[in-house]
């Protein structure tokens, strides 16, 4: 795993938006893995910034969300796919056909997780995934204690991952308990991995992560598995950790 580590968390959106923007310059087909939650969301400003003014293409993008809350359409709020119009889609020239969020709120959510695992596959796999980490280790919704082996599934939420995610809502009560989540081995299959990681909430996290073992009972511990890895974090996140680049 390479660390690049960061002043601050305006340098890691900045640092983060350059690298995806020079693979979608390198490959304009490429499939992007994308996520949600507060990390990326600097970095996808800085997508839309860079649109703007020097015209970088997603046309021909296709992107493939981590995960969904289960209950919540797409024209909920509170739904990844409305924050993925909102923080990014509607900003820039991707085609919205192309764009890839598993659905929460169909009758048959076991038949959604083998289309959307399935649907992965035939586009060939992911490229780039962009990834955030939960204080408990998880990555997408995968909660410690998910198999290395899973595919995209259905998961019951951590109650912390529910008091983290409730700052997003207008009550806790209102975070769905249940989300739709690629599996930990669906995420290990994107060709490439760039984790983001950003303030002393996480500091936790990525010192399991630089120095604890690999186990199941630590989601994100599973990167190290994986050959081409790299950790954009800043200061507060890193401070005082052994980094081994
Ligand atoms: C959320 C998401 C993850 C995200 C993580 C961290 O619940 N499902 O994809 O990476 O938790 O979120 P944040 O970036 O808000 O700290």
């Amino acid at each position: 795993m390479k660390v690049i580590e960061v002043k601050d968390y305006a340098e890691m959106s900045q640092k983060a938006a350059e690298y995806i923007i020079q693979k979608v310059c390198q490959n304009p087909r490429i499939k992007l893995g994308l996520a949600t939650g507060g990390t990326p969301i600097g970095t996808y400003k800085n997508l839309i910034e860079d649109h703007k003014k020097n015209g970088t293409s997603y046309q021909n993008v296709t992107t493939f969300n981590l995960d969904e809350y289960i209950g919540l359409p797409g024209e909920n709020k509170n739904s990844y796919r409305y924050y993925m119009n909102e923080q990014l889609f509607n900003h820039i020239d991707i085609n919205l056909n192309k764009t890839n969020i598993p659905k929460g709120d169909i009758k048959d959510m076991e038949a959604e997780c083998l289309r959307y695992e399935d649907l992965i596959s035939k586009h060939g796999g992911i490229d780039l995934q962009i990834l955030g980490i939960g204080s408990n280790g998880h990555i997408g919704f995968n909660e410690p204690g998910t198999s290395f082996n899973s595919i995209t599934h259905i998961v019951k939420l951590a109650q912390s991952t529910i008091n983290a995610n409730a700052r997003f809502f207008n009550r806790v009560e209102e975070v769905p308990t249940k989300a739709i989540t690629m599996g930990i081995s669906s995420i290990l299959k994107s060709k490439e991995i760039l984790l983001l990681v950003s303030g002393e909430n996480k500091k936790e996290a990525l010192s399991k992560l630089l120095n604890g073992e690999i186990n199941e009972s630590f989601p994100a511990s599973v990167l190290k598995n994986h050959p081409c890895v790299t950790i954009i974090a800043d200061k507060a996140a890193v401070a005082g950790l052994k980094v081994h680049s």
